[in-house]
């Protein structure tokens, strides 16, 4: 593959399968060879000239071959299923956060992709901001000394215009619920920073979406982590009219830090021994989907990650197993409901 360019299949021609098209299309190392959808292409939008476009992943993947890379980009609930597909088809995977609804099924995909000596890369592309760099950098460095305690805030807003009838969000078996489709970017940003978790007491209430969804919005959780300190996760999707904030504070023995913002994006605090802060680049805006927004628009830096795991021996940047245990993590969450 040193040579030749990384040639990409989508899965899932939606919000964020276009935006793996469009990233693929402008990396000069990789090409974008098909595309597919249950909706036909006037619906979904996804045009690109000579782009040949399949009702199914089966059909996608029996009629072009030479796909060396599949992007699943379908709903969560379909994650384990299209990245199995793409995996027997011997393809490397790019698969679209969370990486499945249950941990069993990442068990799976991850036993698939050994089976066939193949990469599964999830998309966590938050990391990738400035702020998120910055603060895996200094709790490496074990500047802020142990860890007592971490906090969580994740307050947006999802109503009725995001909640719309006939779509995968809201359902259980589809979307999973708020921690899986808005909330575990920022779980995957503290599991990435301090591990797993245990000893969870999780208190959740329905306040807005009880006739648009099949689970609670709202939650404060309380864990232990394994290796030092305790921490809280405390969110909403209820909030008024639009997003509000996503922060997290870090209090150490040496210093406190609080990365904030409406996606937690800047550093709003930042007090620990020995540590000037630096001035950091900005970071991307949030993807914008007209009347909502998410997270990161990093996209093209899972795909240039690609490039250089396949081609030049680098190392993905969210591996499998991170993936895993994030979806583990939120399962834990969710079976620790207090009745
Ligand atoms: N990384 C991020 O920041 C980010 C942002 C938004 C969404 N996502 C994730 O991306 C995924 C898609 O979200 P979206 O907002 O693009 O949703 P979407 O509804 O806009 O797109 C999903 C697409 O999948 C198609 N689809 C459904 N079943 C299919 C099947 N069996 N085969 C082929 N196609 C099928 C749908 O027709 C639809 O076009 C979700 O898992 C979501 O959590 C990630």
């Amino acid at each position: 593959m040193s040579g030749s360019k990384i040639k990409f299949g989508v899965i899932g021609c939606g919000h964020i399968g276009k935006r793996h098209a469009e990233m693929v299309s402008r990396n000069a190392d990789t090409e974008l060879v098909a595309l597919c959808d249950i909706l036909p292409q006037e619906k979904t939008g996804a045009n690109y000239t000579g782009v040949p476009y399949f009702a199914s992943a089966e059909e996608m993947l029996a009629s072009v071959p030479d796909i060396d890379i599949v992007s699943v980009c379908t709903p969560n609930g379909l994650h384990a299923e299209h990245s199995l597909k793409a995996l027997n088809a011997k393809k490397h995977v790019v698969c679209e956060k969370p990486m499945a609804l249950k941990k069993s099924d990442c068990e799976a995909i991850i036993f698939k992709a050994l089976q066939m000596h193949k990469q599964v890369f999830c998309v966590m592309q938050n990391r990738y901001s400035p702020p998120a760099q910055w603060i895996k950098q200094l709790i490496e460095s074990k500047a802020l000394g142990n860890i007592f305690m971490v906090q969580l805030d994740c307050y947006w807003n999802r109503d009725e215009r995001y909640y719309k009838a006939g779509t995968w969000k809201g359902k259980l078996a589809l979307d999973g619920g708020v921690l899986f489709t808005q909330f575990s970017h920022f779980i995957d940003m503290m599991y990435w920073l301090f591990g797993d978790i245990y000893n969870i007491k999780s208190l959740f209430s329905n306040f807005t979406h009880t006739k648009n969804t099949e689970f609670d919005d709202s939650g404060f959780v309380s864990f232990q982590f394994l290796e030092q300190g305790i921490g809280s996760i405390n969110f909403s999707t209820s909030i008024w009219d639009q997003n509000f904030a996503s922060s997290m504070i870090i209090m150490g023995e040496n210093g406190t830090v609080k990365l904030g913002g409406q996606y937690m994006d800047v550093v709003e605090y930042c007090h620990v021994k020995n540590v000037e802060m630096p001035k950091l680049p900005p970071t991307n805006p949030a993807n914008d989907y007209g009347a909502y927004k998410g997270s990161a628009a990093n996209h093209h830096y899972v795909i240039e990650n690609v490039v250089n795991t396949l081609k030049n021996g680098f190392t993905a940047s969210t591996n499998a197993l991170e993936g895993m245990k994030v979806v583990e993590i939120i399962e834990k969450i969710y079976a620790a409901k207090q009745k």
